[in-house]
């Protein structure tokens, strides 16, 4: 009887678990792509029924602190950047993947036309071009030299024109410069108001910063769009694109690593400086494979955080700055690394550790820095050696190690 009864309630949860689909898990760092039957790559849009059913999940976008501007104004809105708590949501369907981000921004930077003083608030996609090993990511700062990222980035621009074939762009926009009037005129400036662009939309393969290469062949569908609420103070971006295109074919995984960047105009926020996520598991819900990059991406750190602080203020301090209030390291001598466990994933960190030829992390021009000692250039083949020595050869410490680099980050915003 006992057995029956049993045997029943077994079963009982078995069709319950059968007529709703399995719950998604839930991680840090996860999130769970919905199937959807319709994404409008290019005029994707916040507002779109695609999004009705998408969860959105927190991410959080932590100050990159690899590299310093030229530029002391910037340096110094930039300090004692915090982290900034964002909302992620994905849906994708066999031809197409979207994303939502939204995040908090509480001054809105637009760029207009001609004026070079202002910089714009943006945001970016990056995505690896292959991933055969979850181990082995590209660099999260746009890619690094044979781990090259795909990147969408959109910046917020009012209406601006691009030069037509014949470079003339002054002729298109003035008004003044056509002898046209009545009709004539009001049809030669609707010509005008339609060669404008709303929007400043790119794909670029990237390899390190100042690698970006754009590009431009129409290969890469995709599209992206970014709203302020002025009442919450946030934005909303949404980007979509083909799974696969001359770029890339992610059509054949059931996750996907992405991670996204925000820049904020208004602390003259420009090229690696910026906020950004560490890489992000999505599992495309309802497809199979990708459990191998979804765990790697959720792990926690497996050492012991407290030890391993102990051997890296002993052995990394001289050359790594590794927190806003301790002894500061000359940023000639190496990056910076007190946001490094905000944006990097664990294997990438214990990769850095063993074996820093593996990723060089892309920095300053040697010709234009004097002392800038991150890594030799091979006067012939060009291929840049870190100066870094490997450090630590055994698993326990080099697992302390990471625990220890992972609490290194900037606390969130309120
Ligand atoms: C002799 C100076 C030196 C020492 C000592 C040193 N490093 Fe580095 N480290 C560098 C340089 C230079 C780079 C940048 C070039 C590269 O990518 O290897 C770097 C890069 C890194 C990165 C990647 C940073 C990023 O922004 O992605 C990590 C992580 C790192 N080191 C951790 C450590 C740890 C942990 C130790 C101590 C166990 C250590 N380093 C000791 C010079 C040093």
């Amino acid at each position: 009887m006992k057995n029956i009864i049993k045997s029943f309630i077994i079963a009982g949860l078995a069709t319950a678990a059968y007529a709703k689909s399995p719950a998604p898990a839930t991680a840090e760092n996860l999130i769970n792509a919905q199937r959807v039957s319709n994404i409008n790559v290019a005029n994707i849009s916040p507002t779109d029924s695609i999004w009705r059913n998408a969860k959105s999940v927190a991410v959080i976008f932590y100050p990159q602190t690899t590299i310093k501007l030229n530029d002391a104004k910037a340096n110094a809105a930039n300090k004692d950047n915090k982290a900034i708590a964002a909302q992620v949501s994905a849906v994708y369907n066999n031809s197409a993947i979207a994303f939502k981000i939204s995040w908090s921004d509480p001054t809105q930077s637009v760029q207009s036309g001609n004026a070079s003083d202002v910089y714009p608030d943006g945001f970016a996609m990056q995505l690896p071009v292959s991933f055969n090993d979850p181990k082995k990511l590209p660099y999260i700062g746009m890619g690094s030299e044979g781990r090259p990222v795909l990147v969408h980035l959109t910046k917020a621009t009012n209406m601006h024109y691009e030069p037509n074939g014949n470079g003339d762009v002054e002729h298109q926009v003035n008004p003044h410069n056509t002898n046209a009037f009545g009709a004539d005129l009001a049809n030669y400036k609707d010509k005008v108001n339609k060669l404008g662009k709303q929007g400043y939309s790119r794909a670029f393969i990237s390899e390190g910063f100042r690698s970006m290469t754009q590009l431009k062949d129409g290969s890469d569908k995709f599209g992206m769009k970014m709203t302020y609420d002025a009442k919450s103070k946030r934005w909303t971006g949404v980007v979509a694109k083909q799974l696969r295109d001359g770029a890339a074919d992610l059509s054949k995984f059931g996750a996907l690593p992405v991670s996204f960047a925000v820049w904020d105009g208004s602390k003259y926020n420009r090229g690696g400086v910026k906020n950004l996520s560490t890489w992000l598991a999505v599992k495309l819900q309802g497809k199979a494979g990708g459990d191998a990059l979804v765990k790697e991406l959720t792990s926690k750190p497996k050492g012991d955080a407290k030890a391993g602080q102990a051997q890296v203020e002993a052995m990394c301090a001289s050359c790594h700055t590794l927190s806003a209030t301790k002894q500061a390291a000359s940023p000639v001598m190496a990056p910076n690394l007190k946001n490094i466990g905000g944006y990097s994933t664990n294997a990438y960190l214990v990769e850095s550790i063993k074996d820093p030829n593996a990723v060089v992390v892309p920095g300053y021009n040697r010709n234009a820095h004097k002392g800038f000692a991150w890594y030799n250039v091979d006067a012939k083949t060009v291929k840049r050696t870190s100066t870094m020595p490997p450090m630590m050869s055994d698993d326990k410490s080099i697992n302390d190690a990471v625990a220890y680099l992972k609490t290194l980050k900037a606390e969130v915003a309120k």
